[in-house]
């Protein structure tokens, strides 16, 4: 049997593609191979939304040539957002890539390594399904399996960006909008939490500005009929909330401030399930930059929504994204930045050093903020929000949190004063290691715990007494060190989106 091995970099979705591709090989009688080296089929998930992408896959390419030449059988696919963006192109610039694959022809993939096998050409597949979206998801699992599916869980519910903030390349590597029907969202989501799943994510580019393509779903409360900025994301919260009454939290990435309307800050207000988090990006605190970035918002909007929404959910966290160095952008401008920052008072934040992009509306205005700025920009920008989530989470110690146990701590394996350490989020997605509980099952269960520490990025708990008590003991000799159903995707450099 053929064996394959998939490395992926960039955002949640390409961590999604890459199960999706596990999947379809596999069905197509591929295993997985323990390393690259031991694997016929390479296929490098990619990501263009940031930075010199295209450099940085003609050197991993490169760094593959003698991979490729050890064995004349061995194929080498590029997948994601920059074979989509550079397609047939890339056949042309490097000869060891065989086959280029988009993010809406991942079924072709077995097809298309066929074809190959018996003697065609490297070949090409970058064509969007606008006609019939196809929304891949995983072979449910059944409430029996074993081991039990992971406690957390990705599902997409659209794909592709129709908005146009002239930084993004997202519009043209993943297409227009298109969305997945509310039952078959629903039922997916069914299926995980009936083999045990207890966290879903919903995913998409924009995913608040969700619609149901069947019109199936009445209009949520708050929501209004002649508001541009209103969608239905709103209601399939509300429906998935109703119809799996089993899932513990359920959430989403990444929003778009515009619809952050009335209607979804009620369903956060009324619905116990959606957690008391949520990622909001705002780019930039400039109405100047705002505006020349294309974001369709003010700052004073973007303050409104989220504080409507605090004030809704009290003790709501939100975190965000950040982007310094945008063409034009003055000290004046990033000042307002890190006043917004100190306003909204984020509880997480990713920045990035604006880069151009190719097909980007802002190419056209010059990249005049000069690098040694950009980086001195985004060191002043962390350092205020570390500043806002160490104080954040030293308020937290002494309080007791609930945590749903995700695995076994990753970075401290056996340490820890009682043996194997479980690490988990908050229901505000702060990570807390829980302390001397591993002689515990606790795998997939929301745990009440206090917390005992606050670390630079993360919480040290331990196990309330009531906890402690309810929790299972672990089978000897089993359970420990299996992930349920959690694949080890090789994840390079994944942040959030
Ligand atoms: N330059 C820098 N950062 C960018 N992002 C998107 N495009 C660019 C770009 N051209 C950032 C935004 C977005 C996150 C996923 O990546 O902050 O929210």
């Amino acid at each position: 049997m053929p064996r394959y091995s998939i490395t992926t970099f960039g955002c949640q979705m390409n961590v999604h593609d890459s199960e999706r591709m596990h999947d379809v090989l596999r069905c197509a009688g591929y295993t997985e191979a323990g390393s690259a080296d031991e694997a016929d089929v390479l296929v490098l998930n990619t990501c263009s939304v940031r930075e010199k992408a295209e450099q940085k896959l003609r050197s991993e390419v490169g760094r593959l040539a003698r991979w490729k030449r050890e064995r004349a059988d061995r194929v080498l696919v590029v997948a994601g957002c920059v074979a989509q963006q550079e397609g047939e192109r890339l056949l042309k610039q490097m000869r060891a890539i065989d086959v280029v694959v988009g993010p809406d022809n991942i079924p072709e993939l077995p097809g298309l390594l066929g074809d190959l096998a018996i003697g065609g050409l490297p070949i090409a597949r970058t064509v969007f399904d606008l006609d019939a979206p196809r929304f891949l998801v995983a072979s449910p699992p059944s409430p029996s399996s074993s081991p039990r599916a992971a406690p957390t869980a990705f599902v997409t519910v659209m794909k592709g960006c129709d908005e146009r903030c002239s930084f993004c390349i997202v519009p043209h590597t993943r297409g227009p909008e298109r969305y997945r029907p509310s039952d078959e969202i629903v039922a997916e989501i069914a299926a995980l939490v009936a083999a045990g799943t207890r966290e879903v994510t919903l995913l998409g580019q924009t995913v608040n500005s969700y619609r149901d393509p069947l019109g199936a779903l009445p209009r949520a409360p708050g929501a209004s009929a002649d508001d541009p900025d209103e969608s239905e994301f709103a209601a399939l919260l509300r429906r998935v909330a109703a119809d799996v009454p089993g899932l513990a939290r359920l959430r989403y990435t990444s929003p778009h401030p515009r619809h952050l309307t009335p209607s979804l800050v009620l369903a956060h207000a009324e619905l116990p399930v959606l957690p008391r988090h949520v990622h909001m990006p705002v780019q930039s605190g400039s109405d100047r930059v705002l505006r020349r970035m294309i974001r369709r918002y003010t700052r004073a909007e973007y303050v409104a929504r989220t504080r409507a929404l605090v004030e809704a959910v009290p003790g709501l966290t939100l975190s965000t994204d950040i982007i310094v160095g945008f063409p034009g952008e003055t000290e004046d401008d990033f000042a307002a930045t890190l006043s917004l920052v100190r306003e909204v008072g984020f509880k997480g934040l990713f920045g990035f050093k604006y880069s151009r992009r190719p097909h980007t509306p802002a190419l056209k205005l010059p990249d005049d903020v000069p690098e040694g700025v950009k980086g001195e920009r985004l060191a002043r920008l962390f350092e205020e929000s570390e500043a806002l989530l160490a104080a954040h989470l030293s308020a937290l110690v002494g309080t007791t949190q609930q945590v749903l146990v995700e695995g076994r701590d990753k970075e401290r394996g056996h340490g820890g004063a009682g043996g194997a350490l479980w690490s988990g989020r908050t229901g505000r997605h702060e990570i807390a290691h829980i302390d001397g509980a591993g002689e515990l099952d606790l795998l997939g269960e929301v745990v009440e715990v206090s917390i005992t520490r606050a670390n630079k990025h993360s919480l040290q708990a331990e196990l309330t007494e009531a906890a402690r008590a309810a929790a299972r003991p672990r089978q000897r000799g089993g359970g420990l060190d299996a992930r349920p159903g959690r694949r080890s995707l090789p994840v390079v450099a994944a942040e959030g989106g």
